[in-house]
């Protein structure tokens, strides 16, 4: 069982998000939990906010120190310092993320993600609690949610369980570093293309084959940066 912990102030958007369709399921299964803690549930301010004016001067305004700290020890309390340890910041200055880091973080019991919004955080509180800096890519969004919630769905169909057979992890593109073949359903005949041939034959080693040049074929030609890395490997 994974526990994602996420850190937001906006709790039902991220629970709406990962409430649904397959990762919905996994929690109502119990192979996954997710919970959003709502940050301005824990400012000290009376007013509830949970935003100032950077020191220094500049645009925009800063998530405080205070409740963002106060947030991440409410879970600490309830499931220990030992599984709250590895707090992800999203944030385009960290490292992009990728199938092998989702790959090693599903082996995890708990992750807690850490959403900012505005121009950022008080650096100061990342310093004390934040162990992973992640970006999702090189472009600039409003707020860490999205890239929690993309973070949450690629790293939660890795854990034993939450995909069913027939949605194998295995077969997707990235997983041995190659695209995905084209695939095909019925009718034979769509708008006059054909399904190609070999697909209908019944022949499952000569499918094998030609899925795979397929995949290399595709790869290649869409992305020679992966191709180049999985040639290198093969040798
Ligand atoms: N916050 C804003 N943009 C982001 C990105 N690209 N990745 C992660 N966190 C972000």
């Amino acid at each position: 069982m994974l526990h994602f912990h996420i850190l937001t102030l906006f709790p039902e958007m991220v629970m709406q998000g990962l409430n649904t369709s397959i990762l919905g399921r996994a929690v109502k299964n119990g192979h996954i939990f997710i919970e959003a803690v709502n940050i301005r549930d824990y400012t000290l301010d009376k007013h509830g906010k949970v935003d100032d004016y950077p020191y220094g001067g500049g645009a925009g305004m800063l998530m405080q120190a205070q409740p963002v700290f106060d947030a991440y020890q409410s879970i600490v309390d309830r499931v220990g310092r030992e599984r709250a340890s590895r707090v992800i910041y999203l944030t385009p200055q960290g490292k992009t993320f990728c199938q092998e880091m989702a790959q090693e973080m599903a082996g995890e019991s708990d992750l807690i993600f850490l959403c900012g919004h505005y121009e950022g955080i008080d650096e100061r509180v990342l310093e004390e609690i934040v162990t992973d800096e992640v970006s999702i890519g090189d472009y600039v969004l409003t707020g860490g949610e999205l890239p929690a919630m993309v973070m949450a769905d690629a790293i939660a169909r890795l854990v034993p369980g939450v995909l069913h057979n027939g949605e194998s992890s295995q077969t997707e593109s990235f997983e041995d570093g190659l695209l995905e073949y084209p695939q095909y359903s019925r009718p034979e005949i769509w708008h006059e293309k054909r399904v190609p041939e070999i697909l209908l034959s019944g022949d499952h080693a000569k499918v094998d084959a030609w899925r795979r040049e397929q995949a290399l074929l595709r790869t290649k030609e869409r992305r020679p940066d992966l191709y180049e890395k999985y040639r290198e490997r093969q040798f």
